[in-house]
């Protein structure tokens, strides 16, 4: 006779950083024209569940202790949910975005005036308007040192030179082969970004970013197509918890299994124009100065700022 001994459920070990975002509520979503594979022009989609599901993802970031910072929709841009892809923020420099496509080019310009407005508040003096398309965070994943940036599909090499530039850190660039991963932020995540740690679906990258990967990151979870197709690698993590599209449920699995405390949230809404967790969500990484603050400024400034976007925040 064998008796199976149940593994004991490993308590999280992992430590969560407080982090802050830059979101936009979908308001104005529909889907509309097709730039990505995913999107069906004309499909119904429902706004009112959308912005349920949105607003959700905002509840579980503040529960979280995380602030969101609430950027104005603009009627006729359905696609600005996708807040990601509108700048990308390190220590401070944010480099905006150029969009690959005319549909979205009008968002840049947003984004721009949110960075300039509020910039002072995290050290943001360095705005800096781009040259070559880049897409923000749907192509650039910022670790401790360097940047994962995607390409193939919307941001150009030449935009990984100047996120290099601008931040100082060495840039890893990563050829994305297969259309419905067309962001780099649909093929991998970040899931420490102190240790490294990262999750992927090899088979989005070309062979020798797939050979770079594997040499890089030796430790990283693996996604199944499934996961994601899923949008399973559409995730937000800030150390511990890991806000996860509700049907990955291997990486769900994966992620528990190595000490995360994975959130699934359902974005059913907005996965019908191609995105999820991550994509509504750009962080916004303060200058070393504005985040080494004490805890207790810091703490004030994150209540001054949620009840800012409270009255801001949608009903
Ligand atoms: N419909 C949008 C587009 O094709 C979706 C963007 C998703 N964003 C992301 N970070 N992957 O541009």
């Amino acid at each position: 006779m064998t008796t199976t001994v149940l593994a004991p459920v490993t308590p999280s070990v992992r430590q969560a950083s407080p982090r802050r975002y830059l979101m936009c509520p979908p308001r104005y979503f529909e889907v509309r024209y097709a730039i990505n594979a995913w999107m069906q022009p004309g499909i119904g989609v429902d706004r009112r569940r959308a912005m349920r599901q949105w607003l959700a993802l905002v509840a579980a970031y503040r529960a979280a202790g995380h602030q969101v910072d609430v950027l104005e929709p603009v009627e006729g841009l359905p696609d600005m949910v996708f807040a990601a892809n509108g700048a990308t923020v390190v220590a401070g420099r944010v480099l905006l975005a150029r969009f690959a496509n005319r549909e979205r080019s009008s968002e840049a310009a947003v984004h721009a005036e949110w960075h300039r407005r509020h910039g002072g508040g995290f050290g943001g003096h360095h705005v800096r308007q781009p040259v070559a398309v880049n897409e923000g965070e749907g192509d650039f994943a910022v670790l401790s040192n360097r940047i994962l940036a995607g390409y193939g599909f919307r941001t150009s090499l030449r935009a990984h030179a100047e996120i290099a530039e601008l931040t100082g850190r060495r840039v890893v660039s990563l050829e994305l082969v297969d259309p419905l991963c067309y962001h780099l932020d649909t093929a991998l995540m970040i899931l420490d970004d102190r240790a490294d740690q990262i999750a992927y679906y090899p088979g989005a990258f070309g062979a020798a970013s797939r050979r770079r990967l594997a040499r890089l990151f030796p430790d990283a979870l693996i996604a199944t197509r499934q996961d994601a197709y899923a949008f399973g690698l559409n995730g937000v993590s800030d150390g511990r918890h890991v806000f996860i599209p509700a049907g990955a449920l291997d990486m769900t699995e994966l992620l528990r299994a190595a000490g995360y405390d994975p959130v699934p949230v359902d974005l059913s809404e907005l996965i019908k124009a191609g995105g999820s967790v991550k994509c509504c969500t750009q962080e916004i990484r303060p200058a070393l100065e504005t985040a080494g603050l004490p805890a207790q400024r810091a703490a004030v400034r994150h209540r001054i700022g949620q009840s800012q976007d409270r009255r801001r925040g949608e009903r």
